[in-house]
């Protein structure tokens, strides 16, 4: 679609339909030059992402851009090459010459992959006449390419001193004399070529050139990234040079600046302002809702490090809106100890997706190899539309996400997942020079979600679609994921941001490259549009428990409470859900089931009950009143994680039930207490030592079990319907004198706690 939209541009006639009219501003300024004589040309062989954006600011600043060489093979230089250009002056010289009779014609030239319009036709013509010369170029602080040719430079009081090809304006029969001065090959370098004729005294007199020394049209990056500053206006956005406060016209991002024209340019001129937020992200939308058929989509799933919370992972995979006779999935699990996982996932979904291949950690696939197979897999497949790449560490909470993205209708893009409540993402903003991270200055607004659009970024990790014809097209070359000693998603990015530069062990360092060398990167973008979900911490998980997830409270406390905490908890605060079944004792849901099955189950495993005798080695004295058969919650390690259960869940509850009892969650005696006819059916009547005692049913009556229950003396008042996951609290000391009611069959546990003793 929204190639048909510029083909439309391409082959309009070159010259304005827009007319302004003219007028006198005042009786001391000369009129001004009407838009409709403006021309302006770039040469341009692919329609790469950059010449796209070019064409969108054209667009919305008024612009009629005529583009030369489309279409053309480019042989301006080789990409390991560092100089090069002359096919553009070429292609000028032959369109030129029907237009050089044209006096008052005032010609553009501009590069278009790495250049973006900052003002209007009407601002530009109006810097050209003050100018005040028959023919300006573009300038800049450094020298390229032959630093010999420094002191032949006219010296500067202040200003840049050098010239740029990179935007040339100027009256037509000029820039034609000027280009049909060329005699050199398609490979030789353009800019030499321009520096020469204006160096020449003769030259630059009697064709009236000068250079634009203080960016008031002319902004080339390199060398000058710091005086750059963004200016948001009410309806555009600018870029504003600090050093001579001119607001240039045009934004040229050369040799190794791109990275920040795209973040320049994800604001200007009207890409995002802080008024009206993002003003292209509805741009060349891709509406699935008008489809007959959906998409096909190879999902590529990477569980490439122990990671918590696999199998919710996979049950957010298969929650996801999308059909999934559409989806071949391509499964890498790199550790054993997540086998029962996808062997599970396996066996229950093989058939549900149109195709699903799964590699196992027995392949020993280094984690490049293995995405560079799950991308070659799209790749290869005519078939496959999109390629979808995922980690198991991604917690997509929005359904819609695949969707989503492939609405926005970008090459690369991925959903902004965080870390929750930390300003740690799935990408950076900025590049160090290094090629590692740096925060750019909206990187903070942008996870926060303050400023909200689709962003241009160097770098993305963890969650992305690619489309297939672009793993086909422009990034048709295999083992992406492999270079140097990059980390696999690094190797990517650099890859695709640098296209061009072919991986050779000697190839030049990027400062030799020169601009004029057609750049094919392809702009990766982030969009936080929606809310699509989180960043899984894999730091500290040990994964040498059964159920290791249930240590995961500190590391991970959001997935941890989605996994182990009732629904219906936080409800206690906002419906009165809490009941009092016996004077003083609240009873309320707290444990999720699997909770309370992985807790069994942990304790089963460890397995050393302790047989309810008096004598006991675990507690200070020794000895103990009421026995129970028990395991305590140290013999497994997770002390430190109950209590903090305790704070995190319990509290909360006493302050709401005791008023104005505030409880710091202080317990030594936290267990779980099997009881089963075979061994310890019941518990005589005792107090507890403790303020407050809590008590969590683990399994279910009538299911694991018959009888059981609990009896408070005082008020003749029993619970004998234990629910599974929630909790009794009630005093300790005092009143609540209470007995455990025999279990008659099956096995019944409970996790108990004796809380500020
Ligand atoms: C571009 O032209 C259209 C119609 O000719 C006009 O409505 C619009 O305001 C112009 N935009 C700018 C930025 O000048
Ligand atoms: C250059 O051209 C301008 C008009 O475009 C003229 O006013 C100026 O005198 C010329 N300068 C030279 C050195 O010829
Ligand atoms: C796995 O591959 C690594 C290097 O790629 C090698 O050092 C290691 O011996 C391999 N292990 C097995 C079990 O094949
Ligand atoms: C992992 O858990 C096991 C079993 O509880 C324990 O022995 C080990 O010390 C833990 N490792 C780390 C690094 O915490
Ligand atoms: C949560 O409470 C609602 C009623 O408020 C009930 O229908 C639902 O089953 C409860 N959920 C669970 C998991 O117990
Ligand atoms: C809360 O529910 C209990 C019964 O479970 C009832 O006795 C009590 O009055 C209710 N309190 C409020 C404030 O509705
Ligand atoms: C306790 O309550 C039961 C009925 O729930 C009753 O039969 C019994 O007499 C009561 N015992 C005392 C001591 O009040
Ligand atoms: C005891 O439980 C088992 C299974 O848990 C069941 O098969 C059996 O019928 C139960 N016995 C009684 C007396 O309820």
């Amino acid at each position: 679609m929204a190639m048909e939209r510029l083909k439309l541009l391409f082959f309009s006639v070159p010259i304005l339909l827009l007319v302004t009219p003219v007028h006198l501003t005042s009786n001391m300024e000369p009129m001004s030059l009407p838009t409709d004589k403006l021309l302006v040309f770039t040469v341009a062989t692919q329609e790469t992402d950059g010449f796209l954006r070019f064409m969108q600011t054209a667009k919305a600043l008024n612009y009629t851009v005529k583009v030369i060489g489309k279409g053309e093979e480019w042989k301006g230089g080789e990409v390991s090459n560092s100089i090069g250009g002359g096919q553009k002056i070429r292609l000028l010289k032959e369109i030129m010459p029907s237009y050089a009779d044209q006096e008052d014609l005032i010609v553009l030239v501009v590069d278009s992959y790495d250049v973006i319009f900052a003002g209007g036709p009407e601002e530009l013509l109006k810097k050209f006449q003050q100018a005040n010369h028959k023919v300006v170029f573009s300038a800049e602080s450094l020298i390229w390419p032959d630093k010999r040719l420094a002191d032949k430079y006219p010296s500067v009081r202040s200003g840049k001193r050098f010239l740029n090809s990179g935007g040339i304006i100027g009256y037509a029969p000029y820039i034609s004399q000027i280009v049909q001065q060329w005699e050199l090959q398609d490979n030789d370098d353009d800019q030499l070529f321009y520096s020469k004729i204006y160096l020449d005294p003769l030259q630059r007199e009697h064709l009236n050139m000068t250079l634009d020394h203080k960016c008031q049209i002319f902004q080339n990056l390199n060398g000058a990234v710091d005086e750059v500053l963004l200016k948001f206006g009410t309806e555009r956005v600018r870029a504003r040079n600090s050093l001579y406060d001119t607001l240039p016209v045009i934004i040229h991002g050369n040799r190794n600046t791109k990275i920040h024209l795209n973040f320049l340019a994800n604001y200007i001129p009207n890409a995002w302002n802080f008024k009206s937020g993002c003003g292209i992200c509805d741009n060349d939308l891709f509406d699935l809702s008008k489809v007959k058929e959906y998409p096909t989509v190879t999902i590529g799933i990477f569980i490439e490090q122990a990671t918590p919370f696999v199998p919710e992972f996979f049950q957010r995979l298969l929650n996801l809106d999308y059909t999934k006779e559409k989806i071949n999935i391509f499964l890498h699990n790199n550790e054993v100890y997540h086998e029962k996982h996808t062997q599970r996932f396996w066996e229950q979904n093989r058939n549900a997706f149109k195709s699903f291949k799964f590699v196992g950690p027995e392949e020993n696939l280094s984690q490049g190899e293995a995405r560079n197979m799950g991308m070659d897999l799209c790749r290869q497949d005519e078939s496959c539309d999109y390629y979808f790449s995922i980690d198991a560490d991604v917690v997509l909470t929005n359904p819609k996400t695949l969707k989503s993205l492939i609405e926005q209708n970008r090459k690369i893009i991925g959903p902004l997942v965080t870390r929750h409540g930390k300003l740690w993402s799935n990408f950076w903003g900025a590049l160090s020079l290094d090629g590692y991270y740096a925060r750019s200055e909206d990187y903070i607004d942008i996870v926060q979600g303050k400023r909200v659009g689709v962003w241009n970024i160097p770098y993305m990790a963890h969650v992305y679609l690619i489309k297939g014809e672009t793993l086909r097209s422009e990034l048709k070359e295999r083992n992406y994921f492999v270079l140097e000693k990059l980390d696999p998603d690094m190797a990517l990015c650099r890859n695709v941001r640098d296209l061009t530069i072919q991986r050779e062990k000697d190839s030049p360092s990027p400062e030799s490259f020169h601009m004029l060398r057609p750049p094919k990167g392809v702009f990766m973008y982030i969009t936080n549009r929606e809310e699509f979900g989180r960043l899984i911490s894999t730091a500290n998980y040990n994964t040498s428990h059964l159920n290791s997830d249930l240590w995961q409270i500190f590391e991970n406390p959001t997935d941890w409470k989605e996994k182990y905490i009732h629904l219906n908890y936080t409800k206690i605060f906002t419906e009165n859900l809490t009941e009092q079944p016996c004077p003083d004792v609240f009873w309320f849901p707290v444990f999720s089931e699997v909770a309370c099955d992985e807790l069994v189950e942990e304790m089963e495993n460890y397995g050393i009950w302790s047989g309810g005798k008096y004598i006991d080695k675990r507690i200070s004295g020794g000895y103990e009143n009421v026995p129970t058969d028990d395991i305590h919650m140290t013999q497994i390690n997770y002390e430190k994680e109950w209590l903090h259960f305790i704070r995190e869940f319990i509290s909360p509850v006493t302050l709401k039930v005791f008023a104005g009892y505030y409880t710091k969650g202080f317990a030594m005696l936290n267990f779980v207490v099997k009881y089963t006819p075979e061994r310890q059916p019941s518990l005589r009547p005792h107090h507890d030592t403790s303020t407050f005692t809590i008590n969590i049913a683990l399994n279910s009556k009538g299911r694991d079990f018959q009888g059981g229950g609990c009896r408070f003396h005082r008020y003749n008042c029993s619970v004998e319907s234990p629910r599974k996951g929630w909790s009794f609290m009630h005093p300790g000391r005092l009143t609540h004198l209470h007995e455990g009611l025999p279990t008659t069959n099956g096995t019944r546990y409970i996790a108990v706690s004796f809380i500020d003793p």
